[in-house]
């Protein structure tokens, strides 16, 4: 059988994981490579073996040996890319978030819908592995009647100067971090709707560098009486900590995803391999091994091109990616207006981070 064929749009960090992931993923095989960095394209090109490499990712959409794009670009480039893609009649896996206003979220819906191509809205934490076991042990009742789940992420900040700018990436860490949490929880609660949000957040550690919110705790309720709660940071050295609670009516599950399946090492004069995030690798660390598998990448990669190939819908859809968008709206007037608010909600012709701080 043929295989699918991939091409990746942007050449920056996560380009580089899904280039890595695409790896492991037998029926799929990456065939160009588009961002206007020249010298750093080429560069990605040689060193994922992929073919055919450009500046304008409008001429790798007209190749006729892709099938599947995959958008790793900064927010507000997500609906423009993925609307062309779809024009193109190429299947699109969007990035999260999955773009910056709710009138975008569905231009991109609406796009992928006319030329009847499949959109996946990336969310790697319903493939990661650790999760996948939790929802699992979750779904056939060992944890009884799941109530509430803790999610957070913490880290000192992004690596590029367009996550600190809200004019491109539309928020701070509720929307760089929080849309994972907030599908995670969609995805444990079986997709029930969201019908309450109550966020704070503050900008500690990083106001001389971004308007984004650096730190935030947002609390989602779902239909049915179950919680979510979200701690996401942009302000905490020390490398990555992203971890879960799941509270049920009879059990509890706890998992740290990086930490729990570390190596722990101690190290005096430190060591090259870079643990994610972390400024430094001297004392102790959490070295981290098979990474992009213990996140679940090459998982939602395979599940996506398999899709493609036997024309299912992916488990993650531009309807959730909006479901998403619409929470990180919620949260951020939340905390603009000191108030808990209700869904459905929605705030026609801005960016999240105008219903918090002008
Ligand atoms: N799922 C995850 O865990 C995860 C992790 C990191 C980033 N992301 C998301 O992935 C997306 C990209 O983030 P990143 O960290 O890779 O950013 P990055 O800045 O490292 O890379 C962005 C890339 O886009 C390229 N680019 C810019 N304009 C372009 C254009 N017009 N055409 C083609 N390429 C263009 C840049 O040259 C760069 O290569 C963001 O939406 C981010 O939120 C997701």
């Amino acid at each position: 059988m043929d295989k699918v064929g991939v091409g990746i749009i942007g050449s920056g960090f996560v380009a580089e994981i899904h280039a890595e992931a695409f790896r492991l993923v037998p029926a799929a095989e990456v065939r160009a490579i588009a961002s206007p960095t020249e010298a750093h394209v080429r560069e990605a090109a040689a060193k994922h073996g992929i073919p055919r490499w450009f500046t304008d990712y409008r001429r790798l959409l007209e190749l006729p040996e892709i099938d599947v794009v995959t958008l790793a670009l900064p927010n507000d480039l997500h609906c423009e890319a993925c609307c062309a893609a779809a024009q193109a009649q190429k299947h699109v896996i969007c990035e999260k978030p999955l773009c910056t206003t709710l009138e975008e979220a569905d231009e991109m819906i609406n796009a992928c819908r006319a030329a009847n191509v499949k959109l996946m809205y990336a969310e790697e934490l319903c493939f990661t592995p650790k999760y996948v076991r939790a929802k699992e042990l979750i779904d056939e009742g060992a944890i009884g009647e799941l109530y509430l789940v803790k999610q957070s992420e913490k880290h000192d900040g992004p690596h590029a100067d367009w996550f600190w700018d809200v004019e491109r990436s539309g928020g701070g860490v509720t929307l760089d971090m929080g849309c994972h949490a907030f599908e995670f929880f969609r995805w444990l609660y079986g997709k029930r709707p969201a019908v309450g949000v109550y966020a704070d957040m503050g900008i500690f550690v990083h106001g001389d560098r971004t308007r984004g919110d650096d730190n935030a705790t947002i609390i989602v309720d779902f239909e049915g009486g179950a919680r979510g709660v979200a701690e996401e940071s942009w302000a905490k050295p020390g490398g990555m900590d992203d971890r879960a609670e799941f509270y049920g009516s009879e059990g509890v599950i706890y998992a740290n995803l990086l930490q729990g399946n570390a190596l722990l090492t101690y190290s005096q004069r430190g060591y090259g391999y870079a643990v994610e995030k972390a400024g430094a690798t001297q004392g102790w660390t959490f070295t981290i091994f098979e990474e992009l598998w213990n996140y679940g990448f090459p998982q939602e990669m395979q599940h996506f091109i398999d899709c493609v190939a036997s024309d299912r819908q992916p488990l993650e859809t531009g309807e959730d990616g909006k479901a998403v968008l619409e929470i990180i709206f919620a949260a951020y007037a939340s905390a603009g207006r000191r108030q808990r608010i209700e869904l459905p909600f929605s705030a026609p012709g801005c960016k999240p981070i105008e219903l918090w701080r002008q």
